[in-house]
C-alpha cells in the first residue's frame, strides 16, 4: 500500500479549477487510505518547456529545478493526476512536467482523475497511454466528471465539486481502494 501519494494540479491557468478539484480529491483519498497525500501544483514548478538537454532516462539533470522536482516526485510512491480536458488531450504544462524524468515516475502506481464537459475521457486515455510509456502502473477506474455549461461559460475559476461532482464520489472512492491495493 502506498503511504505517500502526490496529487498533482494539472492545470495552471489564470481563472483555473483544477486546485479546488484537486482538494476535494485528496480530501476523499484521506478518508479512504491511510497515507500521506500531498498536493503538487505545476504552478509552483515553472519548468522550461523541454529545458534539459539530456535524455531524462539518464538522469543527468542540469537544472537546480528539475533536481529539485526529481526529488519531489522520487519522494512519492503513488500519483493521482487531476487533469482538465484541453481540446480532447491533457494540458501542456502536464506533458513537460512528466516529460522532464523518467526514472522517478516508473514503476509507480498511478489514478487519472478528468474533468470537462464530457468528463474527460479523451484526456484519460491519453494520460492513460503517456503514463503507462513511462513505465507507471494506471489503475483501471478513471473517474471522470462532467463540468456544467454553465461553469465553463462563466470561467471564474469557481466550482463547488462536493455538491457538483457528488454523483461520482463512488467512482473516487473505489479507485482509491484500487489504488491502496497496489
Ligand atoms: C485550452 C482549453 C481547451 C478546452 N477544451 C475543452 C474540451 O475539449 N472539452 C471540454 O469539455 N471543455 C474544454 N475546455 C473547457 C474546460 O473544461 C474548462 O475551462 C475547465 O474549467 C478547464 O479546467 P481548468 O479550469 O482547471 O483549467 C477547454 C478549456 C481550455 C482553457
Amino acid at each position: 500500500m502506498p503511504s505517500r501519494i502526490h496529487v498533482i494540479i494539472g492545470s495552471v491557468r489564470p481563472n483555473r479549477i483544477c486546485p479546488a478539484v484537486a482538494e476535494w480529491v485528496a480530501s476523499i483519498g484521506r478518508e479512504i487510505l491511510p497515507a500521506a497525500f500531498e498536493l503538487i501544483d505545476l504552478r509552483d514548478w515553472p519548468l522550461p518547456m523541454d529545458g534539459e538537454p539530456s535524455i531524462p532516462a539518464t538522469g543527468d539533470y542540469r537544472t537546480d529545478l528539475t533536481k529539485a522536482w526529481s526529488e519531489k516526485i522520487a519522494s512519492g510512491d503513488a500519483f493521482v493526476f487531476v487533469s482538465p480536458q484541453y481540446n480532447w488531450g491533457y494540458p501542456a504544462v502536464l506533458k513537460n512536467a512528466l516529460d522532464h524524468l523518467y526514472r522517478e515516475w516508473a514503476g509507480k502506481p498511478a489514478m487519472i482523475v478528468t474533468y470537462g464537459g464530457h468528463g474527460g475521457n479523451k484526456c484519460a486515455a491519453q494520460l492513460h497511454q503517456v503514463l503507462t510509456g513511462l513505465k507507471m502502473k494506471p489503475i483501471e477506474t478513471m473517474p471522470g466528471f462532467t463540468l456544467s455549461r454553465t461553469r465553463i461559460e462563466a470561467n471564474a475559476g469557481e466550482v463547488d465539486p462536493a455538491t457538483e461532482f457528488a454523483e461520482w464520489r463512488p467512482a473516487l472512492e473505489q479507485a482509491f481502494a484500487e489504488l491502496g491495493r497496489n
